[in-house]
C-alpha cells in the first residue's frame, strides 16, 4: 500500500469506539441486508492478513459485517463478494478504507500507567548528544504518544525535553485524529486536573466539550504511517525506547517474531521495549529480548 495514502483517506465506516462496538447490533440482524457467505469472510480474513498482518478470528464475522456495511451501502453494493472484488481492483484508496474499517483503535491516555515512570527514569539516565528517540509503533488516535510527551515534559521539567517521539500507525483515520490532537472531554477523564490544565486547551463556543493538546506537547510528536507487517519502516534509529502495545495480539506468532527481529537493529543497545499487558514477547523471541519486569523488555545482548 502507498505510504502516502494518509492524506487520501476519507471516513468510510461505522467504526465506533472500542473493541466490540457495533458487534452486538450486527449479530442480532445477522447478515440480513448484505450477502456475506463464510467463503466471503475467509477471503476477507486472507486480505486483511495480507495487507496488515491481522489474523482476524472466525468469531469476528459479525464485527467485519458491521464495520463494512456502511461502505457497501455508499457504493450501492449488495454483496460482500462484490465489495471485496472492488477492494482488490480499485487500488490504494479502497484498500485504505478497508484496512481502516477493520483495525481496532481502543486506547486511552496513560494506559498501563506503570510504564511511564520506567520510561522517564530510563531516558533521564541515558547519555545522549542528540535528542532521545521514542517510537510509539501503533499509536492509534494519539493518546499513547501524547502521554509519553506529557511524562517527559514533567520528568525533565521543561517544555523542551531532549526527546523526540515518533508515532506511527497503519490506520490513516486514526493518524489524522492523532495529528489533530482534539479530544472530547470524556476521553480525558482519566487525566488529573493538573495534567488537564497544564497540557490541554479547553474549547469554547462550537468547540465546547472538546480539548486540544497544547502545541508544546504536540511539537514533540512526529506522526507518520507505518505498516508493522510489511514494507519499509520510516523510522530512523537508534531508538531509546519502543512502545509496541496492544497491537501484537492481532498478529500470529510468525508475524510477531518477524516484527520483533526488525525492532532489534533499531534499538540502542541499552534501549527498552514496552509491550501490552497481555503480550508476552519473551515467549516469542527469547533469543532477542529478555524481560525487565512487567511487560518491559531489553535486548538479550545487553551486558
Ligand atoms: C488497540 S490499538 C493500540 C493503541 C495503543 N498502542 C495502546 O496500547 O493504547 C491497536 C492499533 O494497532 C494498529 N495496527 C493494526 N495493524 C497494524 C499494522 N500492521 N501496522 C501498524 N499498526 C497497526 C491499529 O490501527 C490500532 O490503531
Amino acid at each position: 500500500m502507498n505510504q502516502g495514502a494518509i492524506q487520501k483517506s476519507a471516513s468510510a465506516t461505522a467504526k465506533v469506539g472500542g473493541d466490540n462496538a457495533g458487534e452486538i447490533q450486527a449479530s442480532s440482524s445477522v447478515f440480513k441486508s448484505f450477502e456475506f457467505s463464510d467463503a466471503d469472510f475467509r477471503r476477507l480474513q486472507q486480505m486483511i492478513f495480507d495487507y496488515a498482518g491481522i489474523s482476524l478470528n472466525s468469531n469476528k464475522k459479525p464485527m467485519a459485517y458491521s464495520r463494512l456495511t456502511k461502505r457497501l451501502r455508499q457504493l450501492n453494493m449488495s454483496t460482500f463478494g462484490e465489495y471485496l472484488n472492488f477492494v482488490e481492483s480499485s487500488g490504494d484508496d479502497e484498500c485504505v478504507r478497508f484496512i481502516n474499517a477493520l483495525t481496532t483503535n481502543l486506547t486511552y491516555f496513560f494506559r498501563e500507567p506503570h510504564h511511564f515512570p520506567i520510561l522517564v527514569d530510563h531516558l533521564m539516565g541515558m547519555a545522549a548528544n542528540e535528542p532521545l528517540v521514542v517510537w510509539s509503533a501503533a499509536c492509534s488516535t494519539g493518546e499513547e504518544p501524547y502521554s509519553i510527551a506529557m511524562a517527559v515534559i514533567e520528568a525533565f521539567a521543561t517544555d523542551r525535553p531532549p526527546v523526540q517521539i515518533i508515532a506511527s500507525d497503519l490506520d490513516t483515520e486514526a493518524l489524522a485524529t492523532a495529528a489533530r490532537g482534539v479530544y472530547p472531554m470524556e476521553k480525558l477523564q482519566s487525566l488529573s486536573p493538573q495534567r488537564l490544565k497544564k497540557f490541554f486547551l479547553k474549547g469554547a463556543g462550537a468547540q465546547a466539550g472538546y480539548a486540544r493538546i497544547r502545541p508544546e506537547v504536540q511539537r514533540l510528536v512526529d506522526f507518520r504511517q507505518t505498516n508493522l507487517h510489511d514494507g519499509p519502516w520510516d523510522i530512523e534509529g537508534p531508538v531509546a525506547a519502543i512502545f509496541c502495545r496492544n497491537v501484537m495480539i492481532y498478529f500470529n506468532k510468525a508475524t510477531q517474531a518477524k516484527i520483533l527481529a526488525r525492532f532489534m537493529p533499531l534499538l540502542r543497545p541499552d534501549g527498552l521495549l514496552f509491550a501490552g499487558h497481555s503480550e508476552n514477547f519473551f515467549y516469542n523471541a527469547g533469543d532477542i529480548f529478555r524481560s525487565r519486569g512487567k511487560t518491559v523488555y531489553e535486548l538479550a545482548t545487553r551486558t
